[in-house]
């Protein structure tokens, strides 16, 4: 477990946007801006489309741009007659390090259930890359107390059957659904409530020791000016960011929480 620590990991998840210009335009500028200070204090990771990831790996690895490359979603299998998939041995043959997997999009627009998602977090981990694993609660579940259980249920069900020593790179991110695109942040003492669960569930299932080195996003309208408060709780490790990911700007802000004290202006 040496290796994985629980320094901030800080997620761009550009979903279906930016094409494969516009991705290096924005990479390049995001190289500007952050600084070697700012990546020795946080790990960065760029979700591109599909389309995109070829020209960011070349991009980062020419001009050795400290970030690591991840992707949005990967297919549960090897390879075979799965039109318009894409594996987890081409995501890594392509240096891809990070996968998301069960984002709370993928599973209510294309109905992944928690079992598929088990599958693509096994594919991802024995093509020795890193799930980032999606949990989080609709508004109706919440409004109706099922937060805590709907969550542990979806930890329990997408992490069964790995072994400890499979979980030292899995980062999972808490995202409650009726935060994501909305602008409505949960209130970073929610999300801290929220991402404890999380880290407890992992505690019980695994061991104390596991959930001490996992690290956990927190993920939902994360934008500048509240990113340091959400990431100065205990228990979120990172931030996994949508829209706020899209300009370089307002990224590297996010990266640069620790410099940033919006509330202070
Ligand atoms: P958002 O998306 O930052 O635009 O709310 C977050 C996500 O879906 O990962």
């Amino acid at each position: 477990m040496a290796e994985s620590t629980r320094r901030p990991l800080i997620s761009a998840n550009w979903k279906m946007n930016l094409n494969h210009l516009e991705a290096l335009k924005v990479v390049q500028e995001l190289s500007y801006l952050v600084s070697k200070d700012d990546v020795d204090e946080v790990d960065i990771t760029i979700h591109p489309p599909f389309t995109d990831l070829r020209t960011v790996q070349t991009a980062l690895e020419s001009d050795k741009i400290p970030f690591y490359l991840g992707a949005q979603n990967v297919h549960e299998a090897e390879s075979g007659a799965f039109t318009g998939e894409v594996s987890a041995p081409m995501l890594s043959k392509l240096n891809v390090r990070y996968v998301i997997v069960g984002h709370s999009e993928r599973r209510q627009i294309f109905g992944e259930t928690d079992a598929v998602i088990n599958k693509k977090v096994k594919a991802v981990v024995k093509n020795e890359m890193r799930p980032i694993l999606c949990v989080g609660e609709t508004q109706e579940q919440r409004d109706s107390g099922e937060a805590e259980s709907v969550v542990t249920q979806q930890l329990q069900a997408c992490l069964k059957g790995l072994k400890e020593d499979q979980l030292e790179h899995l980062t999972l991110a808490y995202e409650p659904i009726w935060a994501i695109g909305t602008g409505n942040t949960a209130s970073a003492d929610d999300a801290q409530e929220m991402c404890a669960l999380v880290r407890s569930v992992v505690a019980s299932e695994f061991s104390s020791e596991v959930a001490d080195v996992t690290r956990i996003q927190y993920g939902g309208s994360v934008k500048p000016t509240n990113a340091a408060e959400l990431l100065n709780k205990p228990d979120i490790d990172g931030a996994l960011v949508g829209g706020a990911s899209l300009e370089a700007q307002s990224f590297a802000q996010i990266v640069q929480f620790r410099l940033h004290d919006f509330e202070a202006l």
